[in-house]
């Protein structure tokens, strides 16, 4: 009967299990920018707020075209219950390097995931999810810049305010020759 069941899709058990988990975790993501932006407009730094809420609107979209592609293959996305959003900073920079962090472990939970579809010759999925792999390039490189700014432009006096009028200016354009 499960093998029958199985033919409505064409994701094992486990790479299904393993998207669902990328939604949460895309999903959390959006959160955390969220509290992160709520954070930073309270403390006065509105590029900030405005810049980490446009990171919460993109892990948002990408939790998204996960969702969307395990139900289009026919398996089961399952929305995801999200706990446990920390809500206060301690100091304008870690709320920077949290960010760094959680895009670094994103990172390595695609590349797990790439892992898993390669070994379980799930090509389409390991196609598929080359996007966020690429994606993932760009958010890690936009995080250690953003954090960069710190101490290049130090934190002292008016400092707070230079590194956050400087933040939503960061960009990558690694693949602009495209
Ligand atoms: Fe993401
Ligand atoms: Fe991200």
């Amino acid at each position: 009967m499960k093998d029958l069941l199985r033919l409505r899709t064409s994701l094992s058990e486990e790479i299904e299990a393993l998207l669902n988990e990328q939604i949460k975790t895309e999903a959390y993501s959006s959160a955390v920018y969220l509290a992160m932006s709520s954070w930073c407009n309270r403390n006065g730094f509105d590029n900030s707020s405005k810049y980490l809420e446009k990171q919460s609107y993109e892990e948002r979209e990408h939790m998204m075209k996960l969702f969307r592609y395990v139900n289009d293959m026919g398996g089961h996305a399952i929305s995801p219950e999200i706990t446990n959003i920390p809500q206060e900073f301690e100091t304008f920079k870690s709320v920077f390097e949290i960010a760094l962090q959680q895009e670094i472990s994103v990172t390595a939970q695609f590349n797990r995931m790439a892992d898993r579809c390669f070994k379980a010759k799930d090509f389409m999925t390991f196609q598929f999810i080359q996007w966020f792999l690429k994606e993932q390039i760009e958010e890690e490189y936009v995080a250690r810049r953003v954090l960069e700014l710190f101490d290049v432009i130090g934190e002292e006096g008016t400092g707070r305010w230079e590194i956050d009028k400087h933040i939503p200016k960061v960009h990558y354009d690694g693949d602009s020759e495209e």
